[in-house]
């Protein structure tokens, strides 16, 4: 086969170098080409540069070093139509100094000779220097000594090429260098991305699509008490809290569906032990190159720590607010227990005359059987019936008896509400009546609200139950009445020349449950209406508010997949509407 030759667009042979030694003599050197026909015979054409380099994930700098002008043009001009951009330098220490560069190039050509420092040099100092970057060197040169090829490949160069060379094969060969190191950078990457998933403080895991694990960090690991290798045999569902698990599968399946970008919940983990934990949980899809649905990517936040301390302050504040209603609701059971007591002293009070028209009935009956009654009965009743008011006791006995069965009812709703609000919640989601809780919470606010407001309700009577903390949400409704009534005192003052209405309302849209609470207070001044949920914001005065009503019930309501938000007129009220979700999700 004909040895190739390159020609110059001038059609001479360029690139000698007398300088050199005989044996190092580029005597065929490189020559520019100027024709097609000048390619080797059934060579492939070379890429049109202007679309630069044809495999765009391979890098596309080279630096090109060469002493010799004509050598080093025509070379760049080769390249460049290989879709390189090439970087010329004409001498060693320049060649150096661009390949110790942070932002050099990948690839070079260096020629063997150069006189203040030489390809083999450059490739030593370049490996000693030991820059971030793996650069890929190629020495060029007209030597064909064995022993010098092995003398540059220790030196640290990648290939070597001997002139006069075929064009394709130089291009060959550093398209295989930019093989390599693409190679080399994807798999930097690799092992940058891993470590980074390794040392996060976070734990972190990658499922298939069925939920398998297949990789996990060590952070994960040691939260859930699991060897590596033993979770790695887990199914995620296996190590989920299996009340939590249905609103989790729904989430993934709306990550597959593409109806949402990143799925987040606060779940719980089963750890090896048996016991649960708390995570704050952020789930994306990682999708094919094609953009097939591949795998999952969870990333894992310990939060057991915080949703104890939560729990602890709902419990606080849940009792803060009982405690502040208990002076009323102390009053609420007095009453009726007092005029149970007066009605049952009214009963013992008439109970001797009751019981002497029974023993009469009795006399009589027995007389009248043995044949007519004795004049002394007959004069005994007669007494009776003028000594005891008959008509009295027809009318206010029974109602007594009313009134007391009512007094004792309305305690009891009073102590079964309490009971149930003041219950601490179990963790676990049930299935909430919504109205039953909002009557339950009327109850036992009622001593907040009575003075300054009626309470209206106007509860959808088919509304379905709505998956919950059932403790939670009556926390919720009590803040929003309290917020309201407190709201309608500083319009009407004690109450004395008017009351204000309150009124709760329930209604079922499609997916959600809607619950609103309108007052006709004072309003919320547009000054303050972006702060409200904010913990701690009030504006009462000290003693009347702390500020974590709102807030509590923002975070109680997001922690059910639910919105609450508020339309407010100055002057004229408020409504607070909540919309809970009856699909078990977590807003994400
Ligand atoms: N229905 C309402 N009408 C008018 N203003 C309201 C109403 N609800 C809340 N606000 C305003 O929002 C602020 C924050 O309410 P939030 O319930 O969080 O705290 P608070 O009532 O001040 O104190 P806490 O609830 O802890 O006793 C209130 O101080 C008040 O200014
Ligand atoms: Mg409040």
């Amino acid at each position: 086969m004909r040895q190739s030759v390159w020609r110059s667009p001038a059609g001479t042979r360029v690139g000698s170098k007398d300088k050199r030694p005989e044996n190092q003599r580029m005597d065929d050197s490189l020559q520019v080409p100027s024709e097609a026909e000048d390619q080797p015979a059934g060579s492939a054409p070379l890429p049109d540069s202007s679309r630069g380099h044809p495999d765009k994930r391979l890098p596309t700098q080279v630096l090109v070093a060469d002493d010799d002008p004509v050598a080093r043009e025509s070379m760049s001009e080769l390249l460049k139509d290989c879709g390189y951009d090439v970087i010329r330098v004409s001498n060693g220490t320049d060649a150096l100094r661009r390949l110790q560069a942070n932002d050099g190039p990948c690839l070079a050509l260096l020629d063997w000779m150069m006189p203040d420092l030489d390809g083999t040099h450059i490739c030593q100092q370049v490996r000693a220097a030991q820059t971030s970057r793996y650069v890929y060197m190629i020495l060029v040169t007209a030597r064909d000594d064995p022993k010098a090829v092995v003398e540059a490949l220790n030196a640290g160069a990648d290939d070597y090429i001997r002139k006069p060379f075929n064009p394709q094969e130089l291009c060959a060969r550093l398209d295989a260098g930019g093989r390599i190191i693409a190679q080399r950078a994807l798999q930097e990457s690799e092992e940058r991305f891993y470590s980074a998933f390794e040392c996060a403080g976070m734990g972190m895991a990658m499922t298939d699509l069925s939920g398998d694990f297949l990789q996990v960090n060590q952070t994960l690991c040691d939260f859930l008490g699991y060897s590596k290798e033993d979770l790695l045999k887990k199914n995620f569902q296996q190590i989920t809290f299996p009340a939590d698990l249905s609103e989790n599968l729904l989430g993934l399946q709306q990550l597959i569906s593409g109806s949402r970008k990143t799925y987040q919940t606060e779940k719980r983990y089963l750890q090896r032990d048996g016991s649960s934990v708390w995570a704050h949980v952020i789930v994306s899809l990682v999708r094919n190159a094609d953009g097939r649905p591949a795998a999952f990517f969870a990333q894992i936040q310990d939060i057991t720590e915080r949703r104890h301390l939560e729990e602890q302050l709902r419990q606080a504040q849940k009792l803060e607010a009982i405690g502040q209603l208990a002076a009323g609701i102390s009053h609420e059971i007095n009453t009726p227990t007092q005029y149970v007591s007066d009605n049952t002293m009214f009963l013992k009070q008439t109970w001797p005359v009751i019981q002497e028209f029974i023993c009469l009935a009795r006399r009589m009956h027995e007389e009248s059987a043995a044949g007519p009654l004795s004049p002394a009965t007959i004069s005994q009743f007669g007494a009776w019936l003028q000594k005891a008011d008959v008509e009295y006791l027809l009318g206010e006995v029974p109602k007594a008896i009313e009134q007391s069965l009512e007094g004792v009812q309305r305690v009891a709703k009073i102590v079964r509400a309490m009971k149930e609000f003041s219950h601490p919640g179990s963790e676990e989601k049930s299935a909430i009546d919504i109205n039953h809780a909002i009557h339950t919470t009327i109850t036992v606010a009622c001593n907040a609200w009575k003075y300054v407001s009626e309470v209206e309700t106007n509860l959808d009577p088919n509304l379905p139950l709505v998956p919950g903390f059932a403790g939670g949400f009556n926390q919720v409704i009590l803040n929003l009445l309290i917020n309201a009534a407190q709201a309608i005192a500083q319009v009407v003052g004690d109450g004395s020349g008017g009351k204000g209405t309150i009124l709760v309302t329930t209604r079922h849209l499609e997916d959600w449950v809607e619950i609103s609470v309108s007052d006709t207070g004072s309003g919320i001044p547009e000054a303050i209406r972006a702060r409200v949920f904010e913990p701690f914001f009030t504006t009462k005065p000290l003693g009347q508010g702390t500020g974590q009503g709102l807030a509590l019930a923002h975070s109680l309501v997001r922690e059910h997949g639910g919105r609450i938000w508020f339309d407010s007129e100055v002057g004229k009220g408020t409504t607070f509407f909540i919309r809970l979700p009856l699909a078990l999700a977590t807003a994400g």
